[in-house]
């Protein structure tokens, strides 16, 4: 890893999302209003010689992981495409997508081919009418389509994202967990965190710690898996049970001691947390950063980003982007 990728912790950044779209075919009440958010008027975001541009820098300095999101990253006409260029960059070892499954099952098996290892589906009920709630759109039995059609191509494990919101879906979690005894899926149940205006409270976070009791009072043992540094899920195995069972804690026992992940928005604003909305602020012609604080829980924190397409498209040249790149990384705060 060149030191571009390392922050002023140690911290080795290996792990980059890419956002490919703002764009989504669904309206979870968790995520976006019915009316859909405000997108970026296309010539503003990144196309795809830019998107790979990109990305060939970040690997060729360290980066051997990338994830394909968005919006949904399904939406985008040359998804195919883009897995093809960058499942060739020398370095990266997985390529990976998270997606809502809506039209995946179909678009699979061309994506596999074009070098897709690994996949996020999230799904956050097992009930029709309140996928409905939630997505405020149909397509229930699509999704758990699409997760078969992941399994029967051989994608392991295939992760299930759950978030587990009071009142919503916390009824659901042995259901779930009765899902991974059937199928050999990884099901992630995921801290419900507050995003830019969504309808988070802290009424509405279940805590890992409950989640788990939930499993442990049905009568399961669950057998921790030794995780990897880097990893964000708590990781169980269980007796007789196909697949395996996660908590994401982004909430009560955050992970960013352990962060290898940076952020590329689709708009080609670069973010060294995942978390959190920003601001832009003009330091320079080329350093575009903003610092704001958000009270979280306990906690502030702060966030950066720093645009990648005004200097790439104002002809710097791969020294000055890396240059931008690491001046963002050397200000990561440590939590
Ligand atoms: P893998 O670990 O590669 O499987 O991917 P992932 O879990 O990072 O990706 P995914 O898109 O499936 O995200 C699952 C959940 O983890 C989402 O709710 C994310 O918001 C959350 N998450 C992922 N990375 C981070 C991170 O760096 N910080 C925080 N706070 N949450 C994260
Ligand atoms: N809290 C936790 N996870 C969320 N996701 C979307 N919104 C939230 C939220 N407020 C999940 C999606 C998807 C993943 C990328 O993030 O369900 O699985
Ligand atoms: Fe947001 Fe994902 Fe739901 Fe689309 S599927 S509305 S991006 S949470």
């Amino acid at each position: 890893v060149s030191n571009m990728l390392v922050d002023s912790f140690g911290r080795r950044h290996t792990y980059l999302r890419i956002s490919l779209t703002e764009r989504c075919n669904l309206r979870c009440l968790y995520c976006m209003p019915a009316e859909g958010t405000e997108l970026t008027p296309s010539p503003q975001l990144l196309s795809q010689n830019e998107i790979v541009r990109l990305a060939n820098l970040f690997v060729s300095s360290g980066v051997n992981k990338i994830r394909l999101t968005g919006g949904e990253p399904t939406v985008r006409k040359d998804i195919d495409d883009i897995c093809l260029q960058l499942s060739h960059l020398k370095g990266l070892k997985t390529l990976a997508m998270t997606t809502n499954g809506i039209t995946l099952a179909n678009k699979l098996p061309r994506l596999k081919e074009c070098g897709l290892t690994l996949l996020n589906i999230s799904l956050d009920t097992l009930v029709p009418a309140k996928f409905e709630f939630m997505t405020r759109r149909r397509g229930h039995e699509r999704v758990l389509k699409s997760i078969d059609a992941a399994i029967e191509l051989g994608y392991s494990p295939v992760k299930v994202n759950c978030v587990v919101m009071r009142g919503f879906n916390d009824d659901e979690i042995c259901d779930f967990v009765e899902l991974m005894r059937e199928k050999p899926i990884n099901v992630r149940f995921i801290e419900f965190m507050p995003f830019d205006g969504n309808v988070w409270n802290s009424k509405k976070l279940v805590p890992y710690s409950e989640m788990m009791d939930i499993v442990v009072r049905s009568g399961k043992v669950l057998q921790r898996i030794q995780d990897h540094p880097t990893e964000t899920a708590k990781n169980f195995r269980i007796d007789g049970h196909q697949g395996t069972v996660s908590f994401i804690t982004s909430m009560t026992e955050h992970f960013c001691a352990g962060c290898n992940r940076l952020r590329l928005l689709a708009d080609g604003n670069f973010k060294v947390c995942l978390f959190g909305p920003s601001e832009e602020a003009h330091l320079n012609n080329f350093l575009v950063i903003s610092e704001l604080s958000v009270k979280m829980p306990g906690t502030v924190r702060l966030f950066l980003r720093v645009s990648l397409r005004d200097p790439l498209r104002n002809g710097a040249d791969d020294t000055e982007l890396e240059a931008i790149i690491e001046a963002a990384i050397k200000r990561k705060k440590a939590a």
